[in-house]
């Protein structure tokens, strides 16, 4: 039977891992998967999850099932978090919601929702997305469209160009937007530019897809809600996909969030029932364990002051990083001015280097990241930060 199956290519970041992983260069350098690494190049637990790992060993006393919508503590805690705590719209009873198996299980869901609502929605993605984008909606049924985004010539968001697409969407068209700290480019918008994207949904009637994947990672928790808090304070839908991967170093214990803003809460109501019967009908259930610890560090005044501080040390020290390479770049001799990779924001940043430079220098100085010149800035250290400026010096 599984014959007829074609072959599929590697995932060209996974390929890159493995490819990696098998180099023998000591001075090889990995900026290619999204996780944060600290000094020594590790991904540790945080201090704040350790201890509520303790807290729930000691208090859990069942593994029995739980619901397709997950742990109601965590979704308080969630909107909360994302809406900020006097958000008119909790207020209203607005917001519908279930915890979701990472970032990856919300957007799948939210599909999945949106397939149900109208199986002919476009969704406008950014050009560039996040890869996975493309296959967790596209999976689902939806059709996919690209709005211009980002210009590799001047590094740059290409605002007006964006802005003439957004006034083409028809009513109904989904609008998908990163929260904060834009995947790959880094490049996010100003919070006068939310403004005006506030103003072309209000026009164009569609809906905003919001997908908050680095909250905390670019300005700060409440700093990088602005254009969420904005939308979802102005207009009667918006939908929301959230993940505790990077902020909460979860990544594998797979914690998300799906909401969806209504118009009233008697929509609100169906749209609840319609996602959790999505969950039940493709896992079930969420995976307990993340969301729990979650909804411990949330709860509690002492944990969750300590993960803010954790939180605002990662973001700092990926603001560190990137002056640091930036600084090692110019003084290097780099005939580019890097200057941009100072404004980006969150984790990643695009270099705005040809495929060519990337595999060249991939191929002469072991420095690993993917063709469309995007790097983990989290991957740089004191140690490596001058062989990375140099290997890439030597390629432009
Ligand atoms: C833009 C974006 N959205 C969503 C996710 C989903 O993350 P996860 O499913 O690991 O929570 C990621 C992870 O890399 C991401 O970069």
């Amino acid at each position: 039977m599984f014959e007829v199956l074609p072959h599929l290519a590697p995932d060209p970041i996974l390929g890159l891992s493995a490819a990696y992983r098998e180099d023998t260069n000591p001075n090889k350098i990995d900026l290619g998967v999204g996780v944060y690494k600290d000094e020594q190049g590790n991904t540790p637990i945080l201090s704040s999850v350790a201890k509520a790992q303790k807290m729930l060993l000691e208090t859990e006393t069942s593994k029995t099932y739980i619901t397709p919508q997950g742990n109601q503590g965590f979704i308080d805690g969630m909107l909360s978090l994302l809406l900020g705590k006097s958000s008119p719209v909790l207020l209203s009873d607005r917001v519908a919601a279930v915890q979701a198996p990472g970032g990856c299980g919300a957007l799948r869901i939210l599909s999945e929702l949106l397939v149900r609502c109208n199986d002919n929605a476009k969704v406008w993605v950014s050009d560039p997305t996040w890869a996975n984008h493309i296959p967790l909606i596209g999976s689902a049924g939806l059709k996919i469209e690209k709005y211009p985004y980002f210009d590799k010539a001047t590094a740059s968001i290409r605002f007006d160009a964006m802005m003439e697409t957004l006034r083409q969407v028809e009513k109904g068209d989904v609008v998908l937007l990163h929260g904060c700290c834009h995947n790959p480019t880094g490049a996010d918008l100003t919070n006068a530019q939310w403004d005006e994207v506030l103003e072309v949904a209000k026009e164009r009637e569609f809906l905003p897809f919001i997908d908050v994947a680095y909250l905390g990672f670019g300005e700060g928790l409440d700093e990088d809600a602005y254009g969420l808090r904005l939308l979802i304070e102005n207009l009667p839908e918006v939908i929301v996909a959230a993940s505790c991967s990077k902020n909460f170093g979860l990544y594998r214990e797979r914690v998300g969030l799906a909401a969806i803003i209504t118009e009233d809460s008697k929509t609100r109501n169906i749209a609840q029932a319609q996602i959790q019967s999505i969950a039940r009908g493709i896992y079930s259930m969420p995976p307990s364990y993340g969301g729990a610890l979650v909804d411990i560090i949330l709860a509690d005044e002492a944990l969750n002051n300590e993960w803010v501080s954790e939180v605002n040390d990662m973001r700092e020290r990926m603001k560190t990083l990137r002056a640091m390479l930036v600084k090692n770049l110019h003084e290097n001799g780099s005939p580019k001015d890097f200057s941009f990779v100072n404004d980006q924001k969150g984790m990643f940043s695009f270099l705005c280097i040809t495929p060519e430079q990337v595999r060249e220098v991939r191929e002469k100085h072991s420095v690993y990241f993917v063709d469309s010149s995007r790097v983990n800035i989290a991957g740089i250290n004191q140690q490596n930060v001058e062989t990375l400026a140099k290997a890439l010096v030597s390629v432009l």
